[in-house]
Formats: C-alpha cells, sequence, structure tokens
C-alpha cells in the first residue's frame, strides 16, 4: 500500500520494549522511555503484524530499547517468522546475543544488526554507560556463527570519539564477515541547535566520497536509497553503507518503513511522536479486524517525508 507521497510501505520496525540494558548518550529512545507504559504481548504483536501482511508489508524488524531483554524474544520472531515470508531481522547492543543467537536463528530469525560504535573499551563505557564491549564482540562473532546473515555493525558517527576508528572498524567487519553500517547522527530540527549535537555531529559526506573513489562496486539498498560501497580492503572484502538521514529528502522520498511502539501506537515517522495511531487500546478493547486494518490505513496516511 502507498502512502499520500505515492511512498509504498514495505516494512515496519516494532519496539518490542523501552528498556535497556545500555544507556548510549545519544540515543534517541525509539520507543520513548516514557517508562511503565504498557508491553504488546507476542500475541499481540503477531496480531498486529497479521494486520500488517494483509496490506502487503512482508518485512519486520524488532527493534528496542534492547529487545533481548524481553525473555520471550524467540516466542515474537517465531511467530513472526511465518507471518512474514522469513523477511524477519532484530536490531540489537549484541551484549546479550552470545546467549541467543543460535535460538533465534532457529526460530526464523534471518538477520541482524548490532550497535557497535567503537572497539575501545573505554570509549564503549564512555559511550553506553556500561562496560560490555566484549560481550557486545562476542555477540558479534555468535551471531556470524549462527548464520544471521548478514550481520551488520551500526556505527553511530560522534565527532572526537569514535571519528578517528573508522579504519579499525572497516578491519573488524570484514575479519569478523560482518558489513558496517555507519550512521549519521540523528536529531530532529529542534534539536539541531543543541551544544550536544553541534559537539557530535559529524556529516559522513565526506566519507561517501572517500569511497566512491576507492570502491569496487556501489549497490542501492532500496530502504532511503542508502549507498553501499563494496572494496578490497587489506585482502578481504569489505563492504560499507552509509545512513545519511539528515536534511536528506532522498532518504525520506526512499523510506519505505512504518514503525509501531512498544506500547502498540502505529507510528509514521521516527522523528516525530505528535501523529501517533494506537491500535492496541482498541485491539484490547475488543476491535474487529476490519476497524483494526483501518487504523493502520489511517496511520500510513499520515506518513509524510520530515526532510523535503
Ligand atoms: N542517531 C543515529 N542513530 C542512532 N541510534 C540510536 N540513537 C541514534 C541517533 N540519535 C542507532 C543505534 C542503533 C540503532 C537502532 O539506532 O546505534 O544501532
Ligand atoms: Fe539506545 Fe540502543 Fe544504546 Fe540501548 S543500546 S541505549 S536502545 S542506542
Amino acid at each position: 500500500m502507498k502512502d499520500r507521497f505515492g511512498r509504498p510501505v514495505k516494512s515496519i520496525r516494532v519496539s518490542v520494549t523501552e528498556d535497556c540494558n545500555l544507556r548510549c548518550f545519544y540515543c534517541h529512545k525509539e520507543g520513548e522511555w516514557h517508562r511503565h507504559t504498557k508491553e504488546m504481548t507476542s500475541e499481540e504483536i503477531e496480531r498486529i503484524l497479521k494486520i500488517a501482511r494483509e496490506l502487503d508489508i512482508r518485512k519486520v524488524k524488532f527493534t528496542g530499547g534492547e529487545p533481548l531483554v524481553r525473555n520471550d524474544m524467540v516466542d515474537i520472531i517465531r511467530r513472526a517468522s511465518p507471518i512474514m515470508d522469513r523477511d524477519v531481522s532484530l536490531t540489537t547492543n549484541g551484549t546479550l546475543l552470545r546467549k541467543y543467537a543460535y535460538e533465534l536463528k532457529d526460530a526464523g530469525l534471518m538477520r541482524v544488526n548490532i550497535s557497535l560504535d567503537t572497539l575501545s573499551r573505554e570509549k564503549y563505557e564512555r559511550i553506553t554507560g556500561l562496560d560490555l564491549l566484549k560481550d557486545a564482540i562476542e555477540g558479534v562473532y555468535a551471531a556470524v556463527d549462527a548464520g544471521l546473515y548478514p550481520v551488520k555493525l551500526n556505527m553511530v558517527l560522534l565527532r572526537g570519539i569514535n571519528d578517528d576508528e573508522i579504519e579499525d572498524m572497516i578491519r573488524f567487519s570484514a575479519d569478523s564477515r560482518s558489513i558496517l553500517q555507519i550512521i549519521e547522527l540523528e536529531v530532529p530540527v529542534e534539536k539541531e541547535y543543541t551544544s550536544f549535537f553541534r559537539r557530535y555531529h559529524v556529516n559522513p559526506k565526506f566519507l561517501e566520497e572517500h569511497f566512491e573513489k576507492i570502491a569496487e562496486r556501489v549497490e542501492y539498498n532500496e530502504l532511503h536509497r542508502r549507498k553501499r560501497f563494496i572494496f578490497q580492503f587489506n585482502g578481504k572484502r569489505a563492504e560499507v553503507e552509509i545512513v545519511r538521514p539528515m536534511h536528506n529528502s532522498e532518504f525520506c522520498k526512499y523510506c519505505t518503513r512504518i514503525r509501531l511502539t512498544s506500547d502498540g501506537k502505529l507510528k509514521p515517522c521516527l522523528l516525530r511522536n505528535d501523529n501517533l495511531v494506537d491500535i492496541l487500546t482498541p485491539m484490547r478493547n475488543g476491535a474487529s479486524e476490519k476497524e483494526l486494518k483501518k487504523l493502520f490505513v489511517e496511520a500510513i496516511m499520515r506518513r509524510e517525508p520530515y526532510w523535503k
């Protein structure tokens, strides 16, 4: 189904909890972190995904907070997999992945994104508040071993913290057979002039230009038209994707996803909170499939490009 701007909605990003075992200082808190909210149960998530599938949404990515702090995440994946034709992925900080990677794979998880901004133990603690770099790295290897493919590493570029680690991160991703995603720090327009953003934001355009020169091949990820560069690095195949959302109208023009917050609200745009559609409350109050589907359509119709 297409929105008012002609953009097809092909995937849904579902936050399963606002809770997280880390405290990244830059986190845009996809689940809002408005504590004490009611989380959807695995059955409720399954029901909402079935409605999404009827609207031709064929891909789901689970996120948080940290999805793996929920003890029924394997069950959620198992329910989602047949509905979404197995296109099921997970964004995680990886610190709990060593424990779950094989079980998740077995339940039908296809691939993972692992947040990893640095390879320095000290910087990791500075960014996330916890000394868990070792666990996150073990999580990356566990995911690769378990055959979750591809494993992507999410590196949010932060001035003065990890902008000197790009080569190291490429080396690590090539060695571990994962794909490196370098992500531009993102805030809504009203936060662009905060000292936080001015201090840490780096525009990754210069990286795109650099990789364009050295790449053997450039591919486009259909979502957001992100560029992926493929090249040889120290004799190994390296793949680097650059995610450049800020003031990028291309990014919004090719956005094909809708979101669902952990308390069951359809969210047309990551950077906006003023146009959510609550689907969980009506569901709990006994709304029919038809009524719920209407709410879903309403949320799709509320989608509009953030960066125009
Ligand atoms: N800007 C860009 N990326 C962010 N993430 C979290 N907060 C921000 C932000 N403000 C990333 C995390 C994680 C993914 C879900 O989003 O690193 O990998
Ligand atoms: Fe936010 Fe993810 Fe960091 Fe948790 S691990 S604080 S959800 S960016």
